[in-house]
């Protein structure tokens, strides 16, 4: 048979070994310095990963009571009238916190207040703070830090955010979309931090709560400005969090992947996708200092977003980028004609 004139190719994988042995003999230090390089990456992939398990699965987070839950104390939650910044709300005050809901639209507000008053009730008091983070002014922040002066606040969440209408290049990004979410996204949350960081350290206990997203993690073309925006609280985040920590406050980064809701535009929660409702449980039970994504199906694409080079997400994320807006283009087209 031919099989048995041609000689199969072999490994001699036992002489393979020996020379192996024998380099390794040798003690050469290029040897031992990849060695040590090899067994330092697998030994740090392997940490991450099952810290990655243990954090999703396992540990359970800081209790809410260290933060003053059921003691008076309050939540402030920015953007809290729809989506996630509503489910905090409700959330922090089924847990025991009074509430501060910060956002534009009065009657929304009115109405989640009163939707917590019912669901709640007994001693959880609400209250609503109206302002436009894209046109807030000095007076506008003078006027809740006023609002907070002789309040306990144990909880802040800068969740307010805007992110761009569709995937735009920035070049043709209308300026005052690139205002706004630099308005909304940066600077409310660094004064709204100013304005009740004090308190929480003098009565050295406190929750900072900072919406991050996926499109912060890694440099997302088309998104630009929302992209660096939220960067930028990763870094913020992450810096304060050190800063606090020995005086009693915990400074979490929710690095958030899609969630169902009017700015994510996303209807039908799926595996990778939940609803704010889901998201925000999870959230509020693995809470802990630092940067992370909370939601075990997102902090394993963050895993794999962090092991590939990221140039090539960067170029994953342009190429789904120029996808959206095609379709977000057609979709306009078509209202549109129907109007
Ligand atoms: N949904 C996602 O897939 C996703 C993914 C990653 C990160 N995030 C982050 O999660 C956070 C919440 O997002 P979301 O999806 O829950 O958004 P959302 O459903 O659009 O809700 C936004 C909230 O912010 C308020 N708001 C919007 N503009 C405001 C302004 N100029 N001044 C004051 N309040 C304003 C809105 O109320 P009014 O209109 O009444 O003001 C609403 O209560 C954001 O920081 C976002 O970047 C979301
Ligand atoms: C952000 O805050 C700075 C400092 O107060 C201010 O100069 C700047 O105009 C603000 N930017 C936006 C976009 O609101």
């Amino acid at each position: 048979m031919a099989s048995t004139m041609i000689p199969a190719p072999h490994l001699d994988v036992r002489g393979v070994l020996q020379s192996v042995r024998n380099e390794a003999n040798t003690r050469s230090p290029l040897f031992l310095a990849l060695f040590t390089l090899g067994a330092f990456t697998a030994a740090s992939a392997l940490w991450s990963f099952s810290r990655l398990l243990l954090r999703a699965f396992i540990l359970p987070g800081v209790n809410l009571r260290k933060f003053g839950a059921k003691k008076g104390s309050w939540a402030v939650v920015t953007g809290a009238s729809d989506g996630i910044g509503r489910e905090f709300a409700v959330q922090l005050a089924k847990a025991g916190f009074n509430i501060l809901l910060a956002a534009r639209n009065p009657e929304k507000l009115s109405s989640v207040a009163l939707e917590i008053q019912e669901k709640v009730g007994g001693d959880i008091q609400t209250d609503t703070f109206i302002i436009d983070f894209a046109h807030a002014d000095n007076s506008a922040y003078e006027s809740l830090a006023s609002k907070l002066q002789n309040i306990d606040v144990g909880v802040l969440v800068n969740n307010v955010g805007k992110s761009h209408d569709m995937p735009t290049d920035f070049v043709d990004t209308p300026a005052d979309e690139i205002h706004d979410i630099l308005a909304i996204n940066v600077n409310a949350t660094v004064r709204v931090t100013e304005i009740i960081v004090p308190g929480m350290v003098s009565r050295r206990r406190g929750l900072i709560l900072n919406m991050g997203s996926f499109a912060g993690a890694a440099p997302s073309p088309m998104l630009a400005t929302y992209s660096a925006s939220k960067a930028f609280l990763a870094t913020f985040s992450a810096a304060l969090a050190t800063e606090l920590k020995p005086k009693g406050i915990t400074v979490e980064h929710a690095n958030t992947y899609f969630v169902v809701s009017a700015m994510s535009k996303i209807r039908r929660p799926s595996a990778l996708i939940p609803l704010p409702r889901t998201y925000v449980r999870t959230v509020l039970s693995t809470i802990r200092p630092g940067n992370f994504a909370p939601y075990w199906s997102h902090s394993l694409l963050d895993y794999v977003m962090h092991s590939v080079p990221e140039s090539l997400v960067v170029a994953y994320e342009h190429m789904l980028h120029k996808d959206i807006r095609k379709r977000a283009l057609r979709k306009r087209e078509r209202q549109a004609k129907k109007a």
